[in-house]
């Protein structure tokens, strides 16, 4: 096996999907793991059902990719969920949720990524946060899950660097997905309003970023939060 083998988690679809087609064209063996099927079936891109909140599933999952390609160059954690609404309204179930998913699962990736890459002095990790950890109201599980991964992200790449090993966060801003198009038409409107390029973003500008960070030649960029969402996080004018 001569390519680079990459696992990107929920690439079933939306950004997810997108960044494993691009670099899936770029020339990396891609392995997506996810809880649902893709609904087309793309040869290049290999699917393995796995819960990434599942600590038994995560570490199964990565067993069975290291035993049939005896390398792994990179992981890219994208797989993540909604569960909004204000506090008050806000189930602890719905809280734990996020958390688990969000947070916990691309924990759990990280330290099955890194238990490879440090014996074999190499390795690339991309946590993919949101715009939203800055804060978002309705997004307080979300919001927390987000810059959760921040944190776990910025404390990994400190642990890691002397292994050859870099972390970066890609953090989306508003972009054109199923988790966005659910939103009811109004608050979409309104989030695009708040936009300073007044637009949505495609999941292809992730993946543009993603496919970046990937090459050997961008190695020296590390712990960084790189921010893809039109200026959103610049804050807010009176436009
Ligand atoms: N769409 C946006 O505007 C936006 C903005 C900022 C950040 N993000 C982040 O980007 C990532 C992808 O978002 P998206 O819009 O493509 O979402 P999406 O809902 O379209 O896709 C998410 C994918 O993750 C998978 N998934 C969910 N739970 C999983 C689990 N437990 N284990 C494995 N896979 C699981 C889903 O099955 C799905 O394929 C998420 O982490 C999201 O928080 C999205």
């Amino acid at each position: 096996m001569h390519q680079k083998v990459v696992i990107v988690t929920g690439a079933s679809k939306g950004i997810g999907k997108a960044i494993a087609e691009r670099i899936s064209e770029d020339g990396y063996k891609v392995i997506n793991f996810d809880i649902i099927l893709p609904k087309e079936n793309d040869n290049n891109i290999e699917y393995l059902s796995c819960d990434i909140s599942s600590e038994t599933e995560v570490k199964k999952s990565f067993d069975y990719i290291i035993q049939k390609y005896h390398q792994l160059y990179a992981i890219v954690n994208n797989a993540g969920i909604i569960k909004d609404n204000v506090i008050w309204k806000m189930s602890s179930n719905d809280f734990d949720k996020v958390i688990n998913i969000n947070l916990k699962g691309t924990w759990l990736m990280c330290r099955e990524a890194v238990k490879y890459m440090k014996e074999k002095h190499f390795g690339k990790i991309i946590n993919i946060s949101s715009r939203a950890w800055l804060g978002n109201p309705g997004q307080t599980n979300y919001s927390a899950s987000k810059s959760g991964i921040i944190g776990l992200s910025r404390a990994l790449a400190l642990e890691v660097g002397k292994f050859n090993i870099t972390v970066n966060i890609i953090a989306p801003g508003l972009i054109k997905t199923e988790l966005t198009d659910h939103l009811p038409p109004h608050v979409l409107q309104k989030l695009i309003d708040a936009q300073p390029q007044k637009n949505i973003g495609k999941p292809e500008d992730i993946a543009n970023v993603a496919t970046f960070l990937l090459n050997e030649k961008t190695s020296f960029i590390n712990g960084q939060i790189i921010y893809v969402d039109g200026g959103k996080s610049i804050g807010q004018g009176i436009n």
